[in-house]
């Protein structure tokens, strides 16, 4: 089994690009099935999830050709099957995202529910609620979601109860060819939503409001192909920041997009970091000091992303001073603590809470991860610690982060991946 192998003490210092957004690049593709048209699209992260997201697809008939740049041409103009196994589905949370599009256009769709990363019950009844409330007659049998609609979905309001990013996505979908307006109130505001909505626009779907809590989509019978390049990638940004400052070093990210990030910069800044950014750049220059502790509570953007957390909690393993960092997103999203404590760091965690006593060191050990996210915090650690480290389960970390260990390696890391 894959693992990286890291000696730590080595201060970041470079340059990178960053890749396309993989939050905003599995609901486009999902989204290439409302058309029966070509859609291009650019700036795919070249990443587990994505070729998952692509086997889903062409399981289903849909025809894709992709070049060497990662830019990927998709036909759904003869769909053969109407079904999402389960063997894909539960590596892979958001091919949910299917269910949406297929449901409005074919008017049937069967797909097994989600598995995905460890943090905790993560229902989709939200989006299955939805749904039925736009017409479709929705049951679960073995472990899958059959939903069939006669006709048109027809439009309706909908007033989710938690924000939710894929059901906000899954609703926008299928919306877009509803009969009928609909509008979906206390909607997911995430960067990645207004991405979304930005594609469905190219494609010809009427809608507003994206990045607001309530998106108006009027449905139109149907949409076209289009070309469209995937936003980058804000949570891979803010990941190669953290892990710069922990370092106590700097770095300039190119191709990305500071604006969706100012809550993660703003806590940097606290933390003691330089940042300068432009419209598609930021650099980060931590001047070879300790970060200070800084304490935080994941929300619904534009509050601090989920996606985050675990690398703040890497960061604070190391700061001066002590942090709260309080997870209301998701349950048992704060298990990378656990493991990182094996590695010197002191982190109590009661409830939805860890109390992170800053330490002047840590040490390497060998470690497992558990998501993609804690995995990234445990590399976040790797690097700051002295000696070595050793992570094992690294499938985990592609699933989100593209060549992580050579981007790690251009800013100066000692790590190697091995396949023992
Ligand atoms: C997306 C992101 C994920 C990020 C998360 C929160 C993708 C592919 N994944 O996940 O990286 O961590 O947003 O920003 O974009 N919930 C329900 N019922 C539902 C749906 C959700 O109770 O039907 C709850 C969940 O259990 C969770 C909260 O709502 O507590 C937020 O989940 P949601 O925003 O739906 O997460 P994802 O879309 O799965």
């Amino acid at each position: 089994m894959n693992k990286l192998v890291i000696q730590g003490g080595h201060r970041l210092d470079g340059e990178l690009r960053i890749s396309g957004a993989k939050n905003a690049a599995l609901p486009i593709l999902a989204a290439t099935l409302l058309t029966e048209d070509t859609v291009s699209i650019r700036n795919l992260p070249h990443l587990h999830d994505i070729t998952t997201m692509i086997e889903l697809l062409g399981c289903m008939g849909v025809k894709l050709s992709m070049d060497e740049q990662m830019r990927i041409d998709v036909r759904a103009d003869s769909i053969t099957e109407f079904s999402a196994p389960y063997e894909l589905v539960k590596t892979m949370r958001a091919s949910i995202l299917v269910l949406g599009p297929m449901l409005a256009r074919f008017g049937r769709a069967h797909v097994s529910f989600p598995g995905g990363c460890a943090i905790g019950s993560r229902p989709v009844d939200l989006h299955l609620r939805g749904l039925e409330a736009m017409g479709a007659e929705v049951t679960v049998d073995g472990g899958y979601i059959n939903a069939r609609v006669d006709g048109r979905l027809h439009g309706a309001r909908i007033l989710f109860e938690t924000v939710t990013v894929g059901g906000t996505e899954n609703i926008m979908m299928a919306a877009a060819l509803a009969e009928g307006r609909t509008i979906i109130e206390n909607a997911a505001r995430e960067p990645e939503v207004v991405d979304l909505a930005q594609c469905l626009l190219a494609m010809g779907a009427r809608i507003s409001g994206h990045g607001t809590d309530t998106i108006v989509i009027d449905g139109v019978e149907r949409l076209h192909g289009c070309d469209y390049a995937v936003m980058p990638d804000r949570i891979e940004t803010g990941t190669y920041l953290v892990a710069a400052a922990a370092t106590g070093g700097r770095i300039h990210l190119r191709h990305t997009c500071p604006e969706t990030l100012e809550v993660v910069v703003q806590k940097l800044r606290e933390a003691g970091a330089d940042i300068e950014e432009g419209d598609d750049w930021v650099s980060l220059d931590m001047h070879g000091r300790r970060p200070r502790a800084v304490s935080i509570k994941t929300a619904p953007y534009p509050g601090f992303p989920t996606d985050m957390q675990a690398q703040f909690t890497a960061l604070n393993a190391i700061a001066e001073g002590t942090a709260t960092v309080i997870e209301t997103v998701f349950e048992n999203r704060l298990i990378q603590a656990h493991e990182m404590n094996r590695m010197g760091a002191h982190i109590v965690i009661e409830g939805n809470t860890a109390i992170i006593t800053g330490q002047p060191q840590l040490q390497g050990a060998p470690v497992m991860a558990s998501d993609l996210r804690a995995s990234a915090s445990l590399v976040i650690a790797a690097l700051v610690a002295q000696g070595e480290t050793v992570i094992d389960r690294i499938y985990h970390i592609d699933r989100g982060y593209e060549c992580i260990e050579e981007k790690l390696q251009q800013l100066g890391a000692d790590i190697r991946r091995s396949r023992e």
